[in-house]
């Protein structure tokens, strides 16, 4: 199966019927910091076959996008030891009607954070776990301006995100 045969919203294969699995990233940044780390998870989330990576800021991003989706990875930063107002945006839109919908999907976070992130951290995961979707690996926070380490860790992040998806193990 080869995914240029694939659509992207119906996400069937038209040769051979085979349905092929998406990976969300949804992310929201003011400086660019949090926007470096969606892209190099996404390069990584792209290293693997047989899945369709969709990225969307999180003010463009709502409930269908992750109705449509098997799997999830936030990106976004720690402001005022919460959780981005851009993000939390997107989570205040969508939890309902997740619930509503039944999408029990796992995810994984990806922080940007001057010092700490952790506070960003408990908030979304508490909110997650109402939905409920389901953590797929430990957070990553990037501490201070990404630096190339901070862009490894999310590329393998972003592939090891979209690798469990691929093979069902989440
Ligand atoms: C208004 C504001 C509040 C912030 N508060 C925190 C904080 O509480 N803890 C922290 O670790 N970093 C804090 N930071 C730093 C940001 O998390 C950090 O700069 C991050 O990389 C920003 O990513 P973004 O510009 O992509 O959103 C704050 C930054 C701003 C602008």
């Amino acid at each position: 199966m080869t995914a240029l045969l694939c659509c992207g919203q119906i996400r069937t294969c038209l040769q051979t019927g085979t349905y092929l699995k998406s990976l969300l990233i949804v992310y929201h940044s003011q400086s660019g910091a949090s926007a470096q780390l969606a892209a190099a998870a996404l390069r990584g989330a792209q290293r693997e076959e047989g899945i369709d990576v969709v990225l969307r800021r999180a003010w463009d991003a709502g409930t269908r996008d992750l109705a449509a989706a098997d799997g999830l990875l936030l990106v976004a930063a720690e402001n005022s030891g919460q959780l981005s107002g851009g993000m939390k945006d997107f989570l205040d839109r969508t939890f309902y009607p997740a619930i509503a919908q039944e999408i029990v999907i796992p995810y994984a976070l990806l922080l940007s954070a001057g010092n700490d992130g952790r506070g960003a951290q408990r908030e979304v995961q508490r909110i997650l776990s109402g939905i409920p979707l389901v953590a797929a690996a430990e957070p990553v926070i990037a501490r201070g301006e990404p630096t190339a380490q901070h862009l490894e860790a999310a590329g393998e992040l972003g592939q090891a995100l979209a690798a469990g998806i691929v093979l069902g193990i989440f």
